[in-house]
Protein backbone atom coordinates (compact mmCIF):
# COMPACT_ATOMS: atom_id res chain seq x y z
CA UNK A 1 0.00 0.00 0.00
CA UNK A 2 1.39 3.55 -0.53
CA UNK A 3 1.35 5.72 1.87
CA UNK A 4 -0.58 8.13 -0.13
CA UNK A 5 -3.45 5.84 -0.02
CA UNK A 6 -3.23 5.62 4.22
CA UNK A 7 -6.09 7.94 5.48
CA UNK A 8 -9.34 7.53 7.49
CA UNK A 9 -12.95 9.27 7.93
CA UNK A 10 -13.21 10.98 11.81
CA UNK A 11 -15.95 10.26 13.41
CA UNK A 12 -16.77 9.94 16.45
CA UNK A 13 -18.67 13.19 16.93
CA UNK A 14 -17.85 16.86 16.51
CA UNK A 15 -17.34 19.93 19.25
CA UNK A 16 -19.48 22.04 19.48
CA UNK A 17 -18.75 25.86 21.08
CA UNK A 18 -21.89 24.84 23.71
CA UNK A 19 -19.88 21.85 24.95
CA UNK A 20 -17.46 23.34 26.03
CA UNK A 21 -16.08 24.58 29.67
CA UNK A 22 -15.37 28.79 29.85
CA UNK A 23 -11.85 27.27 31.71
CA UNK A 24 -9.39 25.81 29.06
CA UNK A 25 -7.98 23.60 32.25
CA UNK A 26 -11.16 22.27 33.09
CA UNK A 27 -12.05 21.41 29.55
CA UNK A 28 -8.52 19.97 29.15
CA UNK A 29 -8.93 17.66 32.39
CA UNK A 30 -12.16 16.85 31.06
CA UNK A 31 -10.88 15.45 27.71
CA UNK A 32 -7.77 14.25 29.89
CA UNK A 33 -9.96 11.83 32.06
CA UNK A 34 -12.01 11.08 29.16
CA UNK A 35 -8.79 9.81 27.16
CA UNK A 36 -7.80 7.81 30.50
CA UNK A 37 -11.20 6.11 30.57
CA UNK A 38 -10.66 5.06 27.06
CA UNK A 39 -7.62 3.03 28.43
CA UNK A 40 -5.15 5.01 25.68
CA UNK A 41 -1.85 3.94 25.69
CA UNK A 42 0.36 6.63 27.54
CA UNK A 43 -2.82 8.69 27.58
CA UNK A 44 -0.37 11.73 30.28
CA UNK A 45 1.89 11.37 27.23
CA UNK A 46 2.97 14.75 25.88
CA UNK A 47 5.26 16.60 23.32
CA UNK A 48 6.98 19.29 24.47
CA UNK A 49 8.82 21.47 21.67
CA UNK A 50 11.59 23.49 22.66
CA UNK A 51 14.00 25.63 20.57
CA UNK A 52 17.99 26.35 20.86
CA UNK A 53 19.99 29.37 20.72
CA UNK A 54 19.69 29.57 17.17
CA UNK A 55 15.56 28.77 16.53
CA UNK A 56 15.87 25.31 15.92
CA UNK A 57 13.22 23.52 17.57
CA UNK A 58 13.58 20.21 18.91
CA UNK A 59 10.54 17.65 20.40
CA UNK A 60 10.27 14.76 22.62
CA UNK A 61 7.62 13.35 25.11
CA UNK A 62 7.68 13.28 28.45
CA UNK A 63 4.68 12.52 30.99
CA UNK A 64 2.41 14.90 32.02
CA UNK A 65 2.15 14.41 36.19
CA UNK A 66 -0.10 17.19 37.50
CA UNK A 67 -2.68 20.21 35.71
CA UNK A 68 -4.85 22.60 37.44
CA UNK A 69 -4.79 26.64 37.06
CA UNK A 70 -1.15 26.92 37.35
CA UNK A 71 -0.50 24.87 34.31
CA UNK A 72 0.99 21.72 33.12
CA UNK A 73 3.42 20.36 35.25
CA UNK A 74 6.51 17.30 34.38
CA UNK A 75 9.72 16.48 35.53
CA UNK A 76 13.15 16.21 33.85
CA UNK A 77 16.95 16.19 34.07
CA UNK A 78 17.75 20.01 34.78
CA UNK A 79 20.89 19.52 32.53
CA UNK A 80 19.24 17.92 29.94
CA UNK A 81 19.13 19.44 25.98
CA UNK A 82 15.38 20.60 26.84
CA UNK A 83 16.53 22.25 30.43
CA UNK A 84 19.36 23.94 28.44
CA UNK A 85 17.05 25.28 25.73
CA UNK A 86 14.68 26.25 27.95
CA UNK A 87 17.06 28.38 30.06
CA UNK A 88 17.69 30.48 27.11
CA UNK A 89 14.27 30.50 25.99
CA UNK A 90 11.31 29.52 28.45
CA UNK A 91 8.58 29.44 25.39
CA UNK A 92 7.11 25.96 24.82
CA UNK A 93 4.71 24.13 22.74
CA UNK A 94 3.31 20.94 24.39
CA UNK A 95 0.89 18.46 22.12
CA UNK A 96 -1.47 15.69 23.42
CA UNK A 97 -2.02 13.54 20.39
CA UNK A 98 -5.24 11.04 20.92
CA UNK A 99 -5.57 9.23 17.77
CA UNK A 100 -8.31 6.94 19.14
CA UNK A 101 -10.42 10.17 20.10
CA UNK A 102 -9.82 11.61 17.37
CA UNK A 103 -8.25 13.92 19.26
CA UNK A 104 -5.37 16.67 19.97
CA UNK A 105 -4.67 19.28 22.12
CA UNK A 106 -1.65 22.24 21.94
CA UNK A 107 -0.66 24.15 24.33
CA UNK A 108 1.69 27.42 24.15
CA UNK A 109 2.94 28.70 27.34
CA UNK A 110 5.84 29.59 29.35
CA UNK A 111 8.44 27.46 31.26
CA UNK A 112 9.16 27.71 34.87
CA UNK A 113 11.35 25.42 37.16
CA UNK A 114 9.36 24.08 40.42
CA UNK A 115 9.94 24.68 43.74
CA UNK A 116 12.50 22.22 45.86
CA UNK A 117 9.71 20.82 47.87
CA UNK A 118 7.79 20.19 44.94
CA UNK A 119 10.61 18.74 43.51
CA UNK A 120 10.84 16.77 46.97
CA UNK A 121 7.56 15.48 47.14
CA UNK A 122 7.24 14.09 43.39
CA UNK A 123 10.87 12.66 43.40
CA UNK A 124 10.26 10.80 47.01
CA UNK A 125 6.71 9.47 45.64
CA UNK A 126 8.83 7.66 42.88
CA UNK A 127 9.90 4.15 42.97
CA UNK A 128 13.43 3.29 44.04
CA UNK A 129 14.71 2.36 40.74
CA UNK A 130 12.93 5.68 39.08
CA UNK A 131 14.88 7.55 41.78
CA UNK A 132 18.39 5.65 41.04
CA UNK A 133 18.05 5.44 37.72
CA UNK A 134 17.49 9.61 37.50
CA UNK A 135 21.26 9.98 39.72
CA UNK A 136 22.76 7.44 37.01
CA UNK A 137 21.65 9.28 34.02
CA UNK A 138 23.41 12.41 32.80
CA UNK A 139 20.18 13.23 30.67
CA UNK A 140 20.88 13.99 27.02
CA UNK A 141 24.87 13.79 27.22
CA UNK A 142 26.85 11.35 24.76
CA UNK A 143 28.06 8.34 26.73
CA UNK A 144 30.52 5.35 25.13
CA UNK A 145 28.66 1.92 26.22
CA UNK A 146 25.59 1.03 27.53
CA UNK A 147 27.83 -0.61 30.35
CA UNK A 148 28.70 3.21 32.10
CA UNK A 149 25.13 3.49 32.71
CA UNK A 150 24.10 0.26 34.38
CA UNK A 151 27.68 0.17 36.13
CA UNK A 152 26.48 3.32 37.86
CA UNK A 153 23.32 2.21 38.72
CA UNK A 154 24.44 -1.03 40.39
CA UNK A 155 26.65 1.48 42.11
CA UNK A 156 24.25 3.79 43.16
CA UNK A 157 21.93 0.85 44.01
CA UNK A 158 24.35 -0.99 46.67
CA UNK A 159 25.34 2.72 48.10
CA UNK A 160 21.68 3.79 48.75
CA UNK A 161 20.85 -0.11 49.75
CA UNK A 162 19.23 1.76 53.39
CA UNK A 163 17.59 4.84 53.73
CA UNK A 164 16.38 7.49 51.66
CA UNK A 165 18.05 8.80 48.32
CA UNK A 166 18.51 12.64 48.48
CA UNK A 167 16.88 14.26 45.57
CA UNK A 168 19.78 15.73 43.46
CA UNK A 169 20.39 18.83 42.71
CA UNK A 170 20.00 18.43 38.37
CA UNK A 171 16.94 16.79 38.62
CA UNK A 172 13.09 18.43 39.32
CA UNK A 173 10.10 19.77 37.53
CA UNK A 174 8.75 22.46 35.22
CA UNK A 175 5.54 24.16 35.01
CA UNK A 176 4.34 25.22 31.92
CA UNK A 177 1.88 28.48 32.49
CA UNK A 178 -0.59 28.16 29.32
CA UNK A 179 -1.12 31.50 27.20
CA UNK A 180 -3.83 29.14 24.68
CA UNK A 181 -5.09 26.25 24.50
CA UNK A 182 -6.22 24.62 20.98
CA UNK A 183 -8.93 21.51 21.04
CA UNK A 184 -8.98 20.03 17.95
CA UNK A 185 -11.58 16.93 17.20
CA UNK A 186 -11.49 15.67 13.99
CA UNK A 187 -14.76 15.67 11.86
CA UNK A 188 -16.31 13.76 8.94
CA UNK A 189 -15.31 14.93 5.25
CA UNK A 190 -12.17 16.90 7.41
CA UNK A 191 -14.06 19.46 8.86
CA UNK A 192 -12.57 19.08 11.73
CA UNK A 193 -13.52 21.30 15.03
CA UNK A 194 -10.96 24.07 16.78
CA UNK A 195 -11.26 26.19 19.22
CA UNK A 196 -8.92 28.29 20.44
CA UNK A 197 -8.84 29.12 24.03
CA UNK A 198 -6.58 32.60 24.26
CA UNK A 199 -5.96 34.11 27.10
CA UNK A 200 -6.78 37.57 27.22
CA UNK A 201 -6.02 40.28 30.30
CA UNK A 202 -6.86 37.74 33.18
CA UNK A 203 -10.15 36.18 30.93
CA UNK A 204 -9.44 33.60 28.30
CA UNK A 205 -11.11 34.49 24.42
CA UNK A 206 -12.83 31.59 22.64
CA UNK A 207 -12.05 31.64 18.29
CA UNK A 208 -13.38 29.08 16.51
CA UNK A 209 -10.51 27.96 13.85
CA UNK A 210 -11.22 26.57 10.38
CA UNK A 211 -9.77 23.45 10.51
C1 LIG B 1 6.40 7.60 26.70
C2 LIG B 1 7.62 8.39 27.08
C3 LIG B 1 7.63 9.06 28.29
C4 LIG B 1 8.75 9.80 28.66
N1 LIG B 1 8.69 10.52 29.82
C5 LIG B 1 9.73 11.31 30.18
C6 LIG B 1 9.64 12.17 31.32
O1 LIG B 1 8.61 12.26 32.01
N2 LIG B 1 10.72 12.94 31.61
C7 LIG B 1 11.87 12.92 30.84
O2 LIG B 1 12.81 13.64 31.18
N3 LIG B 1 11.96 12.15 29.74
C8 LIG B 1 10.92 11.35 29.38
N4 LIG B 1 11.00 10.57 28.24
C9 LIG B 1 12.25 10.63 27.44
C10 LIG B 1 12.25 11.90 26.57
O3 LIG B 1 11.42 11.70 25.42
C11 LIG B 1 13.64 12.34 26.09
O4 LIG B 1 14.28 11.30 25.38
C12 LIG B 1 14.53 12.78 27.25
O5 LIG B 1 13.82 13.56 28.20
C13 LIG B 1 15.74 13.58 26.74
O6 LIG B 1 15.27 14.70 26.04
P1 LIG B 1 16.23 15.96 25.74
O7 LIG B 1 17.57 15.39 25.34
O8 LIG B 1 15.57 16.72 24.63
O9 LIG B 1 16.33 16.76 27.00
C14 LIG B 1 9.89 9.83 27.83
C15 LIG B 1 9.87 9.16 26.61
C16 LIG B 1 8.75 8.47 26.24
C17 LIG B 1 8.74 7.80 24.89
Amino acid sequence: MELEDIRREYSKGGLRRKDLRSDPIEQFNFWLQQAIEAKLLDPTAMTVATVDDSGQPYQRIVLLKHCDQDGFVFYTNLGSRKAQHIEGNAKVSLHFPWHNLERQVNVLGVAEKLSAAENFKYFTSRPKESQLAAIASKQSSRISARGILEGKFLELKQKFAQGEIPVPSFWGGYRIKPTSIEFWQGGENRLHDRFLYSQAEGRWDIDRLAP
